[in-house]
Order: C-alpha cells, then sequence, then structure tokens
C-alpha cells in the first residue's frame, strides 16, 4: 500500500473560527471562503446566531453579518468544540453580553478554569461548574491586565486578546512557548490597535468596529498531517498537499517529518490577512524515531496522534514528552492511544506526560475505540494503512466533528494509488 498523489483540504479549523468571531465585531458583510466543513465550525455559527450574528452557508463560503451583539435568549451550545467555548467566552465577556454556556459530555470535562481566571481578573463575573461547563457569563465592563496563561494555550492567549478589545486601557499576554498565532496574526491584518512581538502580544481597546473582509480559509494543517503521516511511512509515497496553511507555528509535525527522516518540501504561493498559503511536498524515506520534549508540542498539538501512529514504522525509539496537555483534549489522548495502538501490537509505554513507543513494528488488525475522538478516530483509520488486518473503529462518525471530507479524501487517495 502507498499514497501518491495531490489532495487539497477544506479550511483551516482554527482560522474559520476566529474569522466568524472577527467578523461579528465588523459593522458589514464579510464572507469566508472555503472554511471548515465539520460540527465545530457549526457550534460557532450556531452560537454566534444567537448573539445576532447571522450567517449562511453559499457554496463552499459562509458569508456572515458583523454589527451588534445582542445577550442570547437561549443557552450558547458549544457542543464538542473548546475553541468555541473558550474563544467565545473572552469575545462576550469584552463586549458586555450575559449569557450561558452548554456543551456535550466531552466538552463539559474539560477545563475551563484557564480561561474563567484570567477573565476574571479582567472584571468578568462567571459562574461555573468547578471551573467547566456550564457557565454563565454576566455583563461586565473589563479593564486590561498583563498575563503569562498557567499552559501553553492558543485557545487562552485568544481568549485573552478578545476580552481585550472591549476591556479599558491595555492588555498583554506573555508567552513563555509560542503557540498559533492566528487571533493576532488577523487581528493585526485587521487594523486593530495590536503590537506583536516574540514573546508578548499587546492589545488596545478597539475604537469602533473592525474592517469588513473578504478571506480564503487555507487548508487544515491539522487534517492534512494524517495523510502525511501515511505518506511519509508507506514506502514509496509522494503526496502533495495543496494550498494548505504554512504558518510556522502551525508546522510543528512537518519538521518532526524532516527529523525522522522523511523529505519535506514547501513552497509558498501566496499570503491571505498575514496567513501564508502554499503546498508541502512529501516523500516517504525510511524514518527513524525522534526525542520531542516540551517546546515542540504547541507547534503540533493536534498532530500527536498522528506521530504517535507513524512512531510505530520508525526504526528505534519515539519519546514525546511535556505532552500533558493531551490528557484534557477531546479524550485523554495519551491514554487513548496507548490503549489502542497496544491493542494494535505496537510496543508502548505510557507517562504522564506522553508516551514511548518502540518500533517498526507491523501492526495487526484489532477493534479500537475513537473515545469520541475525531483526531483519535483518524489516527486508527491511518494505522490501518500499516497493519497486516482490518482495524475497526467502535464509533467514527465523530470524524464529523473537525473534518466531514476525511473518509472520501482517503478512499480517493488510495484508490488512485493502487
Ligand atoms: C486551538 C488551539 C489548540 C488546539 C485546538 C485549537 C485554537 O488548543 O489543540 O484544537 O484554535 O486555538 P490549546 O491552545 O488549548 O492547546
Amino acid at each position: 500500500m502507498l499514497i501518491r498523489g495531490s489532495l487539497t483540504f477544506a479550511g483551516d479549523k482554527s482560522i474559520s473560527h476566529r474569522a466568524l468571531m472577527l467578523a461579528a465585531l465588523t459593522d458589514g458583510e464579510c464572507v469566508v471562503r472555503n472554511p471548515a466543513r465539520g460540527q465545530d465550525l457549526e457550534a460557532t455559527r450556531r452560537c454566534l446566531a444567537a448573539c445576532g450574528i447571522e450567517s449562511a452557508w453559499e457554496g463552499n463560503s459562509i458569508r456572515i453579518t458583523g454589527g451588534i451583539l445582542i445577550n442570547p435568549t437561549s443557552d450558547l451550545d458549544c457542543g464538542n468544540s473548546g475553541t468555541t467555548a473558550r474563544l467565545l467566552l473572552g469575545l462576550l465577556a469584552g463586549q458586555k453580553i450575559t449569557a450561558r454556556f452548554t456543551g456535550d459530555e466531552s466538552l463539559s470535562r474539560r477545563p475551563m478554569d484557564r480561561v474563567i481566571a484570567p477573565l476574571t481578573r479582567m472584571g468578568a463575573k462567571i459562574e461555573s461548574a468547578q471551573g467547566r461547563l456550564p457557565l454563565t457569563l454576566h455583563s461586565r465592563q473589563l479593564a486590561g491586565i498583563t498575563n503569562q496563561p498557567s499552559v501553553a494555550s492558543a485557545q487562552v492567549k485568544s481568549a485573552i486578546l478578545l476580552a481585550g478589545l472591549g476591556a479599558a486601557g491595555t492588555t498583554t499576554v506573555i508567552e513563555k512557548l509560542a503557540t498559533r498565532d492566528h487571533t493576532e496574526k488577523m487581528l493585526s491584518a485587521l487594523g486593530s490597535p495590536i503590537e506583536i512581538t516574540e514573546s508578548q502580544i499587546i492589545v488596545q481597546k478597539l475604537k469602533g468596529n473592525l474592517t469588513t473582509f473578504e478571506m480564503i480559509v487555507p487548508g487544515d494543517p491539522s487534517t492534512a498531517a494524517f495523510f502525511a503521516v501515511a505518506a511519509a511511512g508507506l514506502p514509496g509515497s509522494e503526496l502533495i498537499i495543496r494550498q494548505v496553511s504554512l504558518n510556522p507555528r502551525r508546522l510543528g509535525l512537518y519538521l518532526v517529518l524532516e527529523r525522522m527522516g522523511a523529505s519535506v518540501v514547501y513552497r509558498q504561493t501566496d499570503q491571505i490577512l498575514g496567513e501564508p498559503i502554499g503546498d508541502i511536498k512529501i516523500k516517504s524515506r525510511p524514518l527513524q524515531g525522534v526525542t520531542l520534549t516540551a517546546k515542540d508540542i504547541p507547534g503540533m498539538i493536534d498532530e500527536l496522534p498522528a506521530l504517535a501512529v507513524l512512531a510505530t514504522q520508525a526504526e528505534g525509539v519515539t519519546e514525546i514528552r511535556g505532552a500533558r496537555e493531551l490528557r484534557v483534549k477531546e479524550s485523554d489522548r495519551i491514554a487513548a492511544l496507548c490503549n489502542n495502538l497496544r491493542r494494535l501490537g505496537a510496543q508502548v509505554k505510557e507517562c504522564d506526560d506522553g508516551l514511548t513507543i518502540a518500533g517498526p513494528t507491523q501492526l495487526k488488525g484489532e477493534s479500537v475505540r475513537s473515545f469520541g475522538d475525531h483526531r483519535i478516530a483518524m489516527a486508527m483509520k491511518i494505522a490501518e494503512l500499516f497493519s497486516a488486518g482490518t482495524v475497526s473503529i467502535d464509533d467514527s462518525a465523530c470524524i464529523t466533528i473537525s473534518a466531514p471530507e476525511f473518509d472520501d479524501l482517503l478512499n480517493w487517495v488510495l484508490k488512485k494509488s493502487t
């Protein structure tokens, strides 16, 4: 089995969420082309609509009209989406909105105190179920603060910056480890009062509205990552991922593929609202294990399930450490990966903040669980390509949370490569 050809992916999920939220702060019509297609973005659209910001799909675009945000009369159901819950909490806190946030079972288990604490310091009043959803935000005028988030998290950083747009004075976020920077890049491209340095972002209260915009969202490098690892690990493969985000803070996995021995070539073709976009070509080569530490993690946090699968095919030991955050994603991804990869015959050791995988191992067909987590389900679909039999996943419908197009793309590229 091998993969040859080129693929284009639906728009990046992180950028798509932010495009809709920032459009809400304009005073007119914005068009977001090629947005993400999954349920997570629909959660953001639904919540914004409840706050008076209407949007509609038109072919492969979303047309959205910014304006005055209103207090929703129903709960804001964030579904499975941590980005919706955390970023919207910041944005709405800054706009003096009163709202109740809810989410599905998985999201209701995930920590919200990481955003509640800094927003409370800014003057927000938030009542929660012990730092988790459901929570209620009460209308208050915020004031800017200087904050160093307790965890390396783009969601926390973004929540504070979005709140800062409505807070009196200056809001500063200091980052110890660089996380994805779409919020600050887009705010800067839309002419908002923001200053970005190597380690801190400073935002001032927004006077008036953001400017209306039209943008094309670059392909999602996190969904593409599953195909990239397949191409890197299946001998004879060569894959071009077209029109994908080349934001350096999203390319951690691709850099690690190079460190493992794969051939990876980048070609930037454009720049959209500060976001570089272009093609990535991946060719398989014999792979060696790598060691990842805390500083490697934020640039590939969502790609670690894909990397763990690939590590089973590399010669030697791959160590993923400093990745405790994986325990509080849509599932406990460390436990989920260790359980599943072990069932497939891989040599895996679990530790508190990561996992160690020794390879290479020809995986075997077995039943595995997705734990309702879209990225675990996609990782197991890729694991099947490295296994001698069928990998049956108890629930792979959750893939539609981020990438409803996943199965079609995988089937298409595999068929084309035979
Ligand atoms: C996201 C940031 C990451 C990532 C998530 C999307 C974002 O979370 O895992 O899928 O859009 O800002 P953290 O920043 O909490 O690590």
